[in-house]
């Protein structure tokens, strides 16, 4: 790894809201996974439509998946920007724990995903349980970066959205 950068690189913004999308589209799209993954465990012939839109999930999973190992490799090759000036030690040990815990039930969504789905094992209900723990450090870590920015005016924010920057 080389010396702690300024910012974040430009990939690692553009893969931060690739995510972003992509996980919306799993968020909006899951019913047709949800009769699919049904059909196929009773013996069923699944729908064809709900078929296609399973192998979207699989497909967007996928390349979630893809899109996080690419942020970490480009974390342990190029570092991250240290927390925004003013963020106390208790604050800034919250905030990595939220970064580190959306890589891991992330990556602990696909491997479930992709173990129900190839019928290695049935862990939609797992799956279902990581999808509300992602929802939850989602919605804090966004308004967190909106309060760091308006309210605490650190500029934390604009790290993810450089036309904020002043
Ligand atoms: C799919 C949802 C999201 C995921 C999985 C996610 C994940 C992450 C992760 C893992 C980091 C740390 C990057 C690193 O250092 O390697 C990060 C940084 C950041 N994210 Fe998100 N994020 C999401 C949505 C959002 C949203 C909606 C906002 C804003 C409203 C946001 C704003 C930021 C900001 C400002 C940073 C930089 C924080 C800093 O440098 O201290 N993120 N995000
Ligand atoms: C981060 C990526 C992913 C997100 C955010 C996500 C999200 C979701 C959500 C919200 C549901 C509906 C849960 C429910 O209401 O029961 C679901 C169901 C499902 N997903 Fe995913 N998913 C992801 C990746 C994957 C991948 C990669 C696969 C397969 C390779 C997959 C396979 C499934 C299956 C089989 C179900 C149905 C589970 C059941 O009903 O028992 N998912 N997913």
């Amino acid at each position: 790894m080389t010396s702690t950068p300024t910012s974040y690189r430009t990939a690692q913004i553009i893969l931060h809201w690739a995510v972003f999308a992509a996980i919306w589209v799993q968020w909006l799209f899951n019913e047709p996974m949800k009769r699919t993954i049904e059909a196929i465990q009773t013996g069923a012939t699944p729908v064809d439509g709900d078929m296609t839109m399973a192998l979207v999930h699989v497909g967007f999973g996928s390349t979630i998946l893809l899109a996080v190992l690419a942020r970490l490799y480009l974390r342990y090759r190029y570092g991250a920007p240290g927390h925004a000036p003013g963020t106390s030690p208790m604050q800034a040990k919250i905030a990595t724990t939220f970064h580190w815990s959306l890589y891991g039930v992330l990556i602990a969504m696909v491997v479930t995903g992709g173990m129900t789905w190839n019928g290695v094992a049935d862990l939609g209900y797992v799956h279902w349980l990581l999808n509300i723990v992602l929802f939850a450090l989602i919605t804090a870590h966004a308004l967190a970066a909106i309060f760091n920015q308006f309210v605490r005016k650190d500029g934390t924010l604009a790290r993810m959205i450089p036309a904020l920057k002043k």
